[in-house]
């Protein structure tokens, strides 16, 4: 109910678990707005959940669980599945490069994920995005220290995007998923959003970082 006022009012939202996951939903919302082109990929994408946020003409959903893929392309039968490791995937020389990469709520937070391989991973992301594309991804803090990945990842895509908008967040991270708090969670990302020292609650909760590199060099 509140949901699809939300929806009225907003259009097409995600609203997560707590405030924090639906500030990332805002930001993945907000920025793919402007990232447009032929192929957008969904690394790690489950169930497709995000999809409703991208422009691009096709939509690639890869992930290793073909319950949630199938799922997905119950809702969104113009998607495309690819139910392979993203690590494969992105091997695949055949494969035409994509426009946008996106990867979220995987690396540093799925326990199914190989932490350890999170940086080379990033790389193979650069690497397989096409000249002019875009990459988001979030990092969470499980297996990963965010303060080191951030730095190496600075030097690393050094010169190598137009812009690159890094935002810690992690803040009001308690998981409810009564809908009684959807409201509450939405506006709390909203003043999170709009005040950034409450996305990290004054530096005090930095669990997530929130990566978008923008039109590859
Ligand atoms: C928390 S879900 C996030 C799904 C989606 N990105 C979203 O925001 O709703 C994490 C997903 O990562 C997938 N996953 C984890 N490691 C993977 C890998 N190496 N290759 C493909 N999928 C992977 C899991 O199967 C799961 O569907």
């Amino acid at each position: 109910m509140i949901k699809n006022i939300l929806k009225s009012l907003f259009g097409p939202i995600r609203i997560g678990v707590n405030s924090s996951k639906t500030l990332l939903f805002l930001w993945l919302k907000k920025d793919l707005k402007k990232i447009n082109g032929d192929i957008g990929v969904d690394l790690a994408g489950g169930s497709m959940l995000n999809k409703k946020f991208f422009h691009t003409r096709k939509y690639i959903c890869v992930d290793l669980n073909l319950e949630k893929l199938n799922k997905g392309l119950f809702n969104n039968k113009d998607a495309i599945i690819i139910n392979d490791k993203i690590e494969n995937f992105m091997m695949n020389t055949e494969q035409q490069k994509p426009n946008l990469i996106v990867c979220v709520q995987t690396m540093g937070i799925n326990s199914k994920f190989d932490h350890t391989k999170t940086k080379e991973i990033i790389e193979m992301m650069f690497n397989f995005l096409e000249k002019d594309g875009s990459l988001i991804f979030n990092l969470g803090n499980f297996h990963l220290d965010l303060t080191k990945i951030e730095k190496e990842l600075k030097q690393y895509f050094n010169g190598k995007f137009k812009t690159i908008n890094i935002n810690y967040y992690g803040f009001l991270n308690k998981t409810s998923s009564n809908p009684n708090y959807h409201f509450s969670k939405f506006l709390f990302a909203i003043l999170m959003d709009i005040f950034p020292p409450l996305r990290t609650f004054f530096g005090l909760q930095k669990n997530n970082i929130y990566f978008n590199c923008y039109k590859k060099l």
